[in-house]
């Protein structure tokens, strides 16, 4: 089973980034968390993170193309993107979007995400440990989402 992990805008700055709100977990350790609960899972797992929608867009197609199941934390796009929804709704596979915050106790804007209606399931404000969750979940549900 393969499963991408993909992050959207500056979620590559974990560690630093306001870490009362995202906490002290690092890009690299985010990453390193997500590889090992692969390995432990038996699931091949691929993080990416990136700053431009275009790249996100392909990626997202790469994986509709292999019916790949995602894990996503669209970061600001969830709010706005319908190009990242778009794409999100063409995916043959489970995705479940992840938010290390909860979106919902923050400000208004951050209240509705685009991305959720057509995702299989949100995780959101259990910091990092939200990955590894979505991880267990895809890898628990394999042989029904192929
Ligand atoms: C986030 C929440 C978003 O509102 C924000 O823009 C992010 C990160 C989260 O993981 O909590 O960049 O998706």
């Amino acid at each position: 089973m393969k499963v991408y992990v993909l992050n959207g805008p500056n979620l590559g700055r974990l560690g630093t980034r306001q870490i009362d709100v995202y906490g002290v977990t690092s890009y690299a350790d985010l990453v390193e968390l997500c590889e090992s609960t692969g390995r432990e899972l038996g699931i091949s797992v691929t993080v990416r993170q990136t700053d431009a929608e275009h790249e996100m867009l392909g990626w997202l197609h790469a994986a509709a193309d292999e019916a790949a199941a995602v894990v996503l934390n669209p970061a600001a796009w969830s709010h706005y993107s319908i190009a990242v929804r778009d794409a999100c709704a063409m995916l043959r596979a489970p995705l479940v979007e992840v938010h290390i915050s909860n979106i919902h106790t923050r400000e208004e804007f951050r209240h509705h995400s685009v991305v959720s209606a057509v995702a299989t399931g949100v995780i959101c404000g259990l910091g990092v440990d939200g990955y590894r969750l979505a991880l267990h979940h895809l890898a628990t549900h394999r042989d029904q989402d192929g």
